[in-house]
């Protein structure tokens, strides 16, 4: 398992991790020329399932487990740290099985003491597992890395072009109701790369208190486990992801697709490359974005900081030139959609 994660780090690194489109450019927020504001009034400060935060903008969910994650995990934590923003932790399945490792997650809760930080464990081990354990793996990840949420990763697409994956969902929304019991803490139910669609989301309503969308359009798993057939000489792995690589619902409609029924928390992530992807985000009914392999790979070139602040500037440009004073305003503001959002959001009954 843990080559498998450096494989996963070292590949999300490169293009072939990113494939298709989120549709962010499907929404053109109308430009305000009196916006009757100064840049400097805008105010990203934001919530984040009840915590305050200095943006509506964090590190998505990514690694741990091994000797390189560790340090990736500590220079996110200082950097999530200093900028007043949350920080997902990668699933945590490897320190529960194997606690010489649990430091890589540590570390997160020693740099980033003080920021909402979200733990993170997938659906298909859940599943898998008796109810005692659900609940004893869960206050366990809680526990390391001090959660202030949890998140529950959906990863089906992955989990089938996986050649050790276990495609096994059967269950995981009673396993999920369990957690929410069980844990006391917000949670946070994410897919990886593929969206949520607003029947997923119904069924989701009133159990969890957050939907991570996870859309199409940015960092793809299935086509990272492809490259990994490819290596390996796995050729019916390797033709199955070419053929579902481009499987899914763009991030743009799937915000839609989940805040037409959704009443909860929405956070928007895939293919987020732009604190003015992150505002298109917000104007479609987010409340929060995240970006990740935009972020790992900053790490990985030492200019993290570099990321961050650019993002956050990018999204109050983006604010100031449309008016909003603050990130709620977003919601509001006048746009456009382009034909593919405007036909998907006609066609699915969506309100956006
Ligand atoms: C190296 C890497 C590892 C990841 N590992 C996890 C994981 O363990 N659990 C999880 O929920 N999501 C994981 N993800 C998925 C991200 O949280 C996110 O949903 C996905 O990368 C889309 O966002 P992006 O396009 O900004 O990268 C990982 C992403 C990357 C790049």
């Amino acid at each position: 398992m843990e080559k498998r994660k450096d494989d996963h780090i070292h590949l999300a690194y490169s293009d072939v991790s990113q494939v298709g489109s989120p549709w962010f450019d499907e929404v053109l927020l109308i430009h305000n020329a009196l916006p009757e504001l100064d840049l400097a009034d805008v105010d990203l400060s934001a919530d984040f399932l009840g915590a305050k935060v200095s943006a509506p903008f964090g590190i998505g969910a990514m690694t741990g487990g091994t000797e390189l994650a560790g340090k990736i995990n500590a220079e996110l934590a200082k950097a999530a740290e200093e900028f007043g923003i949350p920080m997902y932790v990668g699933s945590q399945r490897v320190a529960l099985q194997n606690p010489s490792v649990r430091w890589t997650f540590e570390v997160v809760k020693q740099h980033a003491p003080t920021i909402p930080k979200v733990a993170n464990l997938g659906a298909p081990q859940l599943s898998a597992l008796p109810e005692e354990k659900v609940v004893e793996w869960v206050v366990e990840a809680v526990e390391m890395i001090d959660a202030y949420a949890v998140a529950i990763h959906l990863n089906a697409a992955q989990e089938v072009v996986q050649p050790e994956g276990e495609p096994r969902f059967r269950g995981v929304l009673e396993k999920i109701k369990l957690v929410k019991r069980a844990v006391g803490k917000p949670v946070i139910v994410k897919e990886v790369g593929n969206g949520i669609s607003k029947e997923v989301a119904e069924r989701l309503a009133g159990v969890v208190d957050a939907i991570d969308v996870g859309g199409l359009g940015g960092t793809s798993f299935v086509s990272i486990e492809g490259a990994r057939a490819l290596g390996a000489g796995l050729e019916l792995y390797r033709r199955i992801s070419e053929v579902f690589k481009t499987w899914g619902i763009p991030t743009a409609a799937s915000i839609c697709e989940v805040r037409s029924v959704f009443g909860g928390y929405v956070i928007a992530s895939g293919g987020v490359r732009s604190g003015l992807d992150g505002a298109r985000a917000l104007a479609l009914g987010a409340n929060f974005f995240t970006m990740s392999q935009p972020l790992l790979r900053a790490v990985l070139d030492g200019r993290i900081r570099e990321e961050i602040s650019a993002v956050l500037t990018e999204l109050k440009v983006a604010m100031f030139l449309v008016g909003a004073r603050r990130v709620s305003d977003l919601a509001k503001v006048p746009r456009v959609y382009g034909p593919r959002l405007r036909e998907w959001i006609e066609q699915r009954g969506l309100r956006c």
